[in-house]
């Protein structure tokens, strides 16, 4: 297989500074691999970049080792450097990435490393929003890249299931009389929620009884607790149709509620560290101040003046936590949670560092924040805008799609993934059901296609290899490129965990389906004298496209 650190290495002996690039040029014509490495040294050296650039060349060229896998290395513009792949080489890694596997496409580059990601965390008694539909797919995908970079990982939704919502819903039940629990589902404790909120308007005293209820709950009250513990459950089943819909597990589901125990040992201790301290109105709080004193964003509260803990609070203790348990204590946490909660994570984070310096030293935490999404106007949005019945959109998904569920899931999922998280759009089915554009029916297509190519070899996927040393044209050499040198090698999954992006995947997957069908269009595959090396071109761009998709958590089918 080709790697890019062949060229990396060659170029570094001449570098001074080690940051210089081996990227693919923007055109193809450019080369493979293009190089700034002239240009830099040239500015160290007070040299002329262009001059620079040819000296360089003509010694790369006397590199044996790298000689043996490029073709040519030319002089560019102002004093880059290119480089062209020989034919063999791409060929070789085209059969060695059919023999790949389950493996293909994969990188290393996280080996040794342990990553969380957490992510779904929808609230207990209040619907799953489509904001944690977003999280739930994004999450999904991150995770899926993680894995597949050689990480050991685990992921945790860490559900909403503790705070003052719940004394409203507990207040409300214990003043219901008659509360009959065995007609009571997800959306009666909704509205049992909204009605009380309505109702503490006209009746202000309610909100005192809500706030008694949850340090009632906080204290261990049994009837109280009683309430919670049904609201969860009744959640949690509702919950669990979404993930099952979705194929999404969860190896931990540690909600807010879990840490309501270590929670006096983190104010102790943030009082102890003096990280925390009284402000205005009785209130513990954490200030963010520069070395000058200058404050770098507002405090965070953690416990109220009531004496009730907050939000804040509970994700300190769950970083603490992720910390100290081994089987949590991770090199990379990541959160998928709605831009919203920007500052509050960055309060979260900056102030575990500040708690546990030590044990956060070599710590990342990092916050993916997915932007809105709005539904067209009608059936599927309710009065409050960002909520659905995730079965309707999902069941709409079913009518639509040809193909069923795994078709409408994946066309779902794909039209969240193939956009950077952060952006917000509007749903439309359409876009997301489109045969031609960049939609998940669009490559499950072009997926079946090569596989109908596949089906007149007898479907032996393992026997495919090509005994070809060289393209007879460009439209076969143009896709082997695009397949050895970024995907084979790894190059697109490590980018796209890097950047936690998978729209990186889309986008690939996308050019790769266009190419494939221009190739297609142009070339003959069964029966030509390049037939072997055309078919393995053919199986690979579909394993490829069905590697990509498992990725972001989307099946392929065999026939459509
Ligand atoms: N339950 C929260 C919500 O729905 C999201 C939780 C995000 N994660 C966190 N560690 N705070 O808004």
């Amino acid at each position: 297989m080709f790697k890019n650190e062949i060229i990396r290495e060659a170029v570094a002996e001449f570098a001074l500074d080690k940051n210089f690039s081996v990227e693919h040029p923007a055109q193809e014509n450019l080369g493979d691999y293009s190089t700034n490495v002239a240009m830099l040294l040239a500015k160290e050296l007070g040299r002329n970049p262009r001059e620079l650039a040819v000296d360089l060349v003509n010694k790369l060229q006397e590199n044996k080792k790298l000689m043996k896998q490029i073709e040519k290395i030319e002089p560019a513009g102002p004093g880059f450097i290119n480089f062209w792949v020989k034919d063999e080489v791409l060929i070789q890694a085209l059969n060695e990435g059919l023999q790949k596997g389950e493996a293909l496409g994969e990188s290393d580059f996280m080996k040794g490393k342990k990553v969380l990601v957490e992510y779904s965390s929808p609230n207990i008694a209040k619907s799953f929003s489509v904001g944690h539909l977003r999280s739930t797919i994004i999450g999904q995908a991150i995770f899926n890249l993680y894995k597949h970079c050689g990480s050991k990982i685990t992921n945790d939704n860490h559900l909403g299931d503790w705070g003052t919502q719940f004394g409203m819903i507990i207040a409300a039940i214990e003043e219901d009389s008659n509360f009959d629990w065995s007609s009571t589902d997800m959306q009666k404790l909704e509205e049992i929620y909204v009605d009380f909120n309505k109702k503490i308007e006209e009746t202000p005293k309610l909100r005192t009884k809500a706030k008694e209820a949850f340090l009632r709950l906080e204290k261990g009250d049994e009837s109280a607790r009683e309430i919670w513990q049904k609201s969860v459950e009744i959640s949690m089943k509702e919950f669990e149709k979404i993930y099952k819909k979705l194929n999404v597990n969860f190896e931990h589901v540690l909600g807010e509620s879990e840490y309501i125990k270590i929670m006096p040992e983190i104010i102790e201790e943030a009082k102890s560290k003096n990280i925390a301290s009284i402000g205005e109105e009785g209130a513990l709080i954490v200030k963010f101040l520069d070395k000058r004193g200058k404050e770098q964003m507002p405090p965070a509260m953690l416990v109220k003046s009531d004496g009730s803990t907050t939000y804040f609070t509970r994700d300190l203790a769950t970083i603490k936590m992720r910390l100290f348990n081994p089987e949590l204590k991770s090199d990379l946490y990541v959160y998928e949670v709605g831009g919203e909660q920007r500052l509050h994570l960055k309060q979260v984070f900056a102030a575990a560092k500040k708690l546990w310096p030590r044990e956060t030293e070599k710590t990342e935490f990092v916050h993916v924040a997915h932007g809105l999404l709005s539904l067209p106007e009608g059936k599927m949005s309710t009065r409050k805008g960002n909520t659905i019945k995730l079965d309707d959109l999902l069941s709409r998904a079913e009518e639509k799609a040809v193909g069923g569920l795994v078709m409408s899931v994946g066309a779902v999922k794909y039209n969240e993934l193939k956009r950077s998280p952060g952006v917000d759009y509007i749903f439309k089915w359409d876009e997301a059901l489109s045969m031609e554009g960049n939609s998940a029916p669009y490559l499950q297509y072009v997926y079946v296609r090569t596989r109908g190519i596949l089906s007149k070899f007898g479907n032996k996927l393992e026997k495919i290899v090509t005994d070809k040393k060289k393209f007879v044209n460009e439209d076969e050499k143009m896709l082997a490129r695009w397949l050895t040198l970024r995907f084979v090698d790894g190059e697109v999954m490590e980018s796209a965990a890097r950047n936690f992006a998978p729209q990186q995947i889309c986008a690939y997957l996308f050019e790769t389906a266009q190419k494939f069908n221009g190739f297609y269009e142009r070339n003959k595959v069964i029966g030509v004298e390049n037939q072997s090396l055309r078919l393995a071109l053919t199986v690979l761009t579909g394993e490829a496209i069905k590697k990509g998709l498992s990725i972001l958590g989307i099946e392929t089918v065999e026939k459509m």
